[in-house]
């Protein structure tokens, strides 16, 4: 099969593009910049999408760059650095003569309000209520298939929690102070901490690809799937079982106001506040997860 990863040379992108390969598929990616194996996104503009089996977008300015200040143009540039892309995306699917079988559309559990108690699956009803759901909310919109395209390519929403993993994403930034023994919950560490590994989050991409499934009656909208893993925990549990699996100390609880004051308090919501997500479609579609538990995934993240 032949795959084109918008966002491809990233954290994620870099797992489905090794994962894809050693499967024997044939990966092309979409950059900002010219490569082997890369078009750009210009290219894309003008020359159309490459024939392909398969679209993917992981393609996005990073959310926790620690490299920028939380301020009105870096917000447009996470909204632009997303939508506009993933329209880019559908028009070229759109317009191709033989559009892909599948189109996945990468987006995140911000859309679903943050509580100690909901329990959220693929089925919840939500509507936006901050920056970041406003932001999934429009992501996915733009990702919306018209009805004649949908009906000869299926559309996939995957949500993912934190994603976790090796020289990337979250743990990247998390585990510095974990290593100096200063890691500690976040506030209360009450709230809920919806996490995958970065192996099952390609595992679910790939098995999206791959299924023999027929289209998703335009009607229905896309195929949802909360790519997070079926453990509950709270950030208590996960700030727990990362010191024990560096085997240091975490007794220096990070206060909220200092979250607030470091990321800006519409970020710090992504840690200080969280959801209790369960991937039930994921799991009805046969998903079997590497890393089901904090045990299992901090053991290959950390473990030598
Ligand atoms: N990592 C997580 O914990 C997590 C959790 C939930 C959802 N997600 C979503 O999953 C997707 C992939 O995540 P990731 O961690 O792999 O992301 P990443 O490594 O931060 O970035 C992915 C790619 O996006 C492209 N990109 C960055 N800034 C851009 C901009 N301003 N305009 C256009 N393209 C830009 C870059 O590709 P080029 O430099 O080659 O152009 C980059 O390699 C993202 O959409 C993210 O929102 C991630």
């Amino acid at each position: 099969m032949r795959v084109i990863i918008a966002g491809g040379s990233g954290f994620v992108g870099r797992e489905l593009t090794q994962l894809l390969r050693k499967k024997g598929h044939e990966v092309t990616i979409i950059s900002r910049h010219p490569g082997p194996g890369r078009i750009t996104w210009n290219d894309l503009d003008t020359g159309g999408l490459p024939p392909c089996e398969g679209a993917v977008h992981l393609a996005g300015e990073n959310l926790m760059n620690p490299l920028r200040w939380w301020n009105e143009s870096y917000k447009k540039d996470l909204y632009s650095s997303r939508v506009d892309t993933t329209r880019a995306l559908v028009r070229a699917i759109s317009s191709a003569p033989t559009p892909p079988r599948s189109w996945i559309l990468v987006t995140g559990v911000a859309c679903y309000r943050p509580s100690q108690t909901a329990l959220y699956t693929e089925e919840s009803e939500w509507t936006p209520f901050d920056l970041l759901s406003q932001l999934v909310k429009d992501w996915e919109g733009a990702g919306r298939l018209s009805d004649d395209v949908a009906a000869k390519t299926r559309q996939v929403v995957i949500r993912p929690g934190a994603v976790l993993g090796r020289g990337g994403g979250a743990m990247k930034q998390m585990l510095p102070p974990f290593w100096l023994g200063l890691g500690g919950t976040l506030g209360s560490g009450q709230q809920p901490f919806p996490w995958i590994h970065v192996s099952d989050l390609a595992g679910i991409m790939a098995l999206s690809l791959e299924a023999p499934l027929p289209p998703c009656p335009a009607a229905d909208g896309p195929e949802v799937l909360n790519a997070v893993a079926p453990a509950l925990n709270t950030n208590r549990e996960f700030t727990k079982a990362l010191g024990r699996a560096l085997r240091r100390p975490t007794l220096l609880p990070v206060p909220g106001f200092a979250m607030r004051a470091l990321l800006g308090a519409e970020r710090a919501v992504v840690l200080m506040e969280g959801q209790r997500v369960v991937p039930k479609r994921t799991l009805d579609l046969g998903y079997k997860y590497q890393y089901p538990d904090l045990q299992a995934a901090l053991g290959e993240i950390v473990g030598s």
